[in-house]
């Protein structure tokens, strides 16, 4: 164990997750990236980062205790959570089925309850922390085809402003980022022409890139961002200004 402070990223071994914990990285963190089931990736990011990815379940509460207690023992306390991990089963809400419902409300929402409730003790303890939360922009304004996702964005929203809340006296942050269309695996199942459509609504003209969600997460996990809690931050090329 070294000095240096200790960052986990869910899914932090693809797309946006693995840009953050690229980033964290970079800035000095230890980082712990937890993932799902892509053993490839979570290869392929060690090898890459010198970092370790960690296999768990974020839906299951019991899952996320035990690689928190496991990431702890290996690389000492945690400064800094990032909650990435995210799912999408779009369909028209006419057609949706439960399981599309429940497996967004599970891994996108339920997962911050996880994770953030085996963290917040040693935070309190500490006095020091960064909880983050990666939202979307759909959570802010809605899209067709996404109720389930909609709503689990929305209530990341709702989660951030009650645990800054309830954490601000204990000099931990709690604060939520609401990424727009992002150049992801997420992003390239959406087809061409509904991808055209809202790309046609971005004002800056293009899709971003995921370091440019990390470059906020990075200075949200800063010691300079320690004014900001409770936010929810919008990095979307101003496709949605709320
Ligand atoms: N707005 C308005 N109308 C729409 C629409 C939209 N965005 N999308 C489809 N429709 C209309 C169609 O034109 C069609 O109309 P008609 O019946 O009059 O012909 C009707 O709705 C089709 O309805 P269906 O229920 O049959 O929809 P579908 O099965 O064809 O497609 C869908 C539904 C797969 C959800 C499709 O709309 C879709 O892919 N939408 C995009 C969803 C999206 O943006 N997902 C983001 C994923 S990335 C992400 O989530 C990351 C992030 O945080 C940004």
């Amino acid at each position: 164990m070294t000095n240096q402070k200790v960052a986990i990223v869910t899914g932090g071994t693809r797309g946006i997750g693995l840009a953050i914990a690229r980033q964290l990285k970079a800035d000095g963190f230890r980082v712990a990236a937890v993932y799902g089931h892509d053993k490839n990736a979570a290869k392929a990011f060690e090898t890459e980062t010198g970092e370790k990815a960690f296999q768990a379940d974020v839906s299951d509460y019991d899952a996320c205790q035990k690689v928190v207690q496991k990431i702890e023992k290996e690389l000492g306390e945690i400064h800094t959570l990032v909650n990435n991990a995210g799912i999408t089963r779009d369909s028209s809400f006419h057609k949706m089925q439960p399981q599309a419902w429940h497996e967004v409300i599970h891994t996108n929402l339920n997962s911050c309850f996880n994770m953030s409730h085996a963290v917040i003790p040693g935070m309190r303890e500490r006095k020091a922390g960064r909880i983050i939360n990666i939202s979307s922009i759909n959570g802010q304004k809605g899209q067709f085809g996404q109720t389930n996702y909609a709503a689990a964005k929305a209530g990341m929203i709702g989660f951030t402003k009650s645990l800054a809340l309830e954490s601000a006296s204990r000099k931990i942050t709690v604060n939520a980022i609401c990424p727009g269309y992002i150049e992801t695996d997420m992003t390239s199942k959406i087809s061409a022409d509904i991808l055209t459509a809202i790309i046609g609504h971005i004002p800056v003209g293009r899709m971003g890139r995921p370091e440019e969600i990390a470059y906020m997460t990075s200075f949200l996990a800063s010691d300079k961002a320690a004014f900001v809690t409770g936010a929810t931050l919008s990095v979307n090329g101003g496709q949605y200004m709320a």
